[in-house]
């Protein structure tokens, strides 16, 4: 039996999961609500809070899980890509864990994880769910990331493709910015865009080579528009509204400008998911990520996939957003090939797979 404790503290949420023998016991989030106010992430205010939260929160781990921590049998914990501070927190917690257990220390690459994320077994009316076969792609979209990963086995992948600027959930969070909506604005787009009239605006699709994608052009266009109060959102026409025309703009249309714009960003994402599935021949295909819980993500993502004879698989909810049972997961496959670290290892912001 294999036991493995994992913490995930890469930017504003607190996690800690326990997993045996590649299935979750665990899976405790702590939220920071005190990003709210300022509009995105504030760096330092996330380490005090992950400072505050970690010890509470591994231990609701273990309790949940019913699991002494004598029984475990290594420490995973999310070495890279994130906030320094945030990731500080979660790794020097987790060596000072493992050394004083005396387990080895696993150390996990956040994007690799979600990616492994589909890999947790899951079942609906209680019949396991089938999980994708090996190789297979996955669109891996969060608020840092946008990329097309080629997975050959949960230990060996590589990045085919993404973003040469803006992630994806940051084109949804930026547009929501502009709207006026508050941070994080994804979940808001999603919500308003379900009542909404996606065909009614339209915004261009940018012209990336190869599998690579591109967003800040989506976002110059929303500002145009916005700013011309929706004659254009292309260019800058000359005519500029006023605050209060603007606003009314939005307020009339709120709901149509969300879905023309949920549209464009999922019809990139998913054009270059079936560019990936015909160069690589690929059919077993992921989603990953925060993102992949946007309605209109998934459900554009199922029809492609019926379209075109994929099997699509897509995580449950709470392992799509930031947790720790990705961490524990891709640990546990990272045991299974004994790939361990040593007590020199040290967070990275930015870090290869
Ligand atoms: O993976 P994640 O939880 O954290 C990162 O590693 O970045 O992703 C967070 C991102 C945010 O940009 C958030 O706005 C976006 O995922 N997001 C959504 C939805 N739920 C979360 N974007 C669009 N629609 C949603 N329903
Ligand atoms: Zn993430």
């Amino acid at each position: 039996m294999t036991t493995i404790l994992a913490i995930e503290s890469s930017c504003d949420e607190t996690s800690a999961a326990i997993c045996i023998d590649g299935k979750i016991l665990s899976n405790i989030i702590a939220e920071q609500k005190v990003h709210e106010q300022y509009g995105g992430v504030v760096p330092e205010l996330a380490s005090r809070a992950h400072m505050q939260n970690i010890v509470p929160v591994v231990d609701a781990a273990l309790k949940s899980a019913n699991i002494q921590l004598s029984t475990i049998n290594a420490v995973a914990f999310t070495q890279s890509p994130g906030l320094i501070g945030s990731l500080l927190v979660g790794s020097q917690f987790a060596k000072s864990l493992a050394l004083s257990l005396n387990k080895p220390l696993i150390a996990v690459h956040h994007m690799q994880a979600h990616v492994v994320a589909n890999l947790i077994p899951s079942s609906t009316e209680g019949r396991n769910d089938p999980k994708p076969n090996f190789p297979f792609l996955c669109l891996t979209v969060s608020g840092g990331h946008t990329q097309i990963v080629f997975c050959e086995s949960p230990t060996k992948m590589k990045v085919i493709g993404e973003t040469i600027d803006d992630a994806a959930g940051e084109a949804f969070d930026k547009s929501a910015k502009l709207l006026g909506l508050p941070y994080p604005g994804g979940p808001l787009i999603d919500k308003y865009a379900q009542q909404g009239d996606a065909s009614r605006f339209k915004f261009p699709e940018p012209k990336i080579e190869g599998l690579d994608f591109s967003f800040s052009g989506l976002k110059t266009s929303i500002l145009y528009f916005l700013q011309n109060a929706g004659k254009s959102n292309l260019y800058k026409t000359g005519f500029m509204a006023n605050e209060d025309e603007k606003n009314e703009f939005i307020k009339n249309n709120l709901a149509d400008i969300c879905a023309s714009i949920q549209q464009r960003i999922v019809t990139i994402l998913l054009n270059k998911l079936k560019k990936a599935s015909i160069q690589t021949g690929i059919t077993d295909i992921c989603l990953a990520g925060g993102v992949s819980a946007n309605s209109g993500l998934r459900k554009s993502f199922e029809e492609m996939g019926k379209k075109y004879h994929w099997n699509t698989f897509i995580p449950a909810f709470e392992y799509c957003t930031d947790n720790a049972a990705m961490i524990a997961i891709t640990g546990y496959y990272k045991f299974l090939a004994g790939q361990f670290s040593d007590l020199s290892v040290t967070a990275s912001a930015r870090a290869a797979w």
